[in-house]
């Protein structure tokens, strides 16, 4: 028998026997934080305040103490009995529509050693609508399906471009590094992903990235550049590499007076800039930390240890976003 599920708006879901929680919803046009899907970020993490559900697939990101206090992952339960949860729905994403479209591959640029720079163009009557932060999934032959985050915001002429990085041995990796060439034809399903700049005003926008988790980064401020007035009075971007190969994009934005950090944390001697990890280096900052919202994307471990740190230090935890670049298996 069907169950029901209500958030805390009082927005109610109803589940199928055995269905995800955030596939129920998103079935019913609601949109619950999320990111990896597969249990291994924690972005979907919930309070189960009444009822009891069942978990379908291992919540790997789930320490035994959450797990001791009821929290349970959205994306890795469903519900055996009606229950009530601690969370909101996105409404902003409400009205997004979901689609897998056929795209084609429009540009294939080397951005370093091993990142690439993919663009890709879908029919021009079939285009995809997207919040600037959020991923697609790539499908390609046989169906291999991984997840890259956009690195633009919305264009007139509806290109999406991907920043990827080669995986060592990593089969999609294969592809793109070996094989992909230009007008190749792939499926997308998407937009994927919460990972979107929030309608909420502060200080301080403090944006940290590692790696090619730049890219959603690179979307928001994009975004950002097009407002008229902005809500922050100070925007900080740091961003991460091992070496100077890794900080391969500058920011160059007329309207927004960008702090631009970037940060090595295996730098050659040349370097001059600043060394460690982007968490850190916001402490360094001395940055008022009960006055800003932190959107953080790049490894987990990277996503993690910063909400950690940054919590520590007068962050309020809802003013942490995050999107990790975990493993698809
Ligand atoms: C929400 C989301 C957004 C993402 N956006 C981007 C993006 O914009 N750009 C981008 O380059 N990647 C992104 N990724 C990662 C991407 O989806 C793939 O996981 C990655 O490209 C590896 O795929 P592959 O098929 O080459 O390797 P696989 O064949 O899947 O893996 C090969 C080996 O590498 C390990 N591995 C795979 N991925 C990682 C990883 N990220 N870190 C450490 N070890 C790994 C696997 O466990 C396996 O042992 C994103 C992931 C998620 C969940
Ligand atoms: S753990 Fe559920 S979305 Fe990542």
């Amino acid at each position: 028998m069907n169950k029901l599920i209500t958030l805390s708006n009082k927005k109610k879901i109803q589940s199928n026997i055995n269905e995800i929680i955030l596939t129920a919803a998103s079935r019913q046009n609601l949109v619950l934080e999320h990111s990896c899907r597969t249990g291994r970020c924690g972005v979907c993490k919930a309070s189960v305040l009444s009822g009891d559900t069942k978990a379908i697939k291992e919540e790997v990101s789930l320490t035994d103490d959450e797990k001791e206090k009821g929290l349970i992952l959205t994306c890795c339960r469903t519900a055996i009995t009606d229950i009530t949860l601690d969370i909101e729905d996105q409404a902003e994403l409400a009205n997004i529509e979901i689609k897998t479209l056929p795209c084609r591959v429009n540009k294939i640029t080397k951005l370093n050693n091993d990142v690439l720079e993919v663009t890709l163009r879908t029919p021009p009557n079939n285009t995809l609508e997207y919040l600037p932060g959020q991923y697609i999934d790539v499908i390609g032959a046989k169906g291999l399906r991984r997840s890259y985050s956009i690195a633009n915001a919305p264009r007139n002429d509806k290109k999406i471009i991907l920043n990827i990085r080669k995986v060592e041995n990593g089969e999609m990796s294969d592809y793109w590094f070996n094989q992909a060439k230009v007008n190749d034809l792939l499926r997308l399903e998407g937009p994927l992903g919460t990972f979107y700049l929030r309608d909420k005003a502060a200080q301080n926008l403090i944006l940290i990235a590692t790696g090619t988790g730049i890219a959603p980064i690179k979307a928001i401020l994009e975004k950002l550049e097009q407002y008229e007035t902005q809500q922050f009075k100070n925007i900080y971007l740091i961003w991460g590499g091992r070496t100077q190969q890794d900080i391969y994009w500058q920011p160059v934005f007329k309207n927004l007076l960008l702090k631009f950090i970037p940060v090595l944390s295996r730098a050659e001697d040349s370097w001059q800039g600043e060394k460690g990890y982007v968490q850190e280096i916001v402490l360094r900052n001395s940055i008022n930390l009960t006055e800003s919202i932190v959107y953080a994307c790049g490894s987990d471990r990277m996503t993690q240890s910063a909400k950690l740190l940054l919590t520590q230090n007068g962050l309020n935890e809802k003013d942490f976003y995050s999107d990790a670049f975990v493993s698809s298996n």
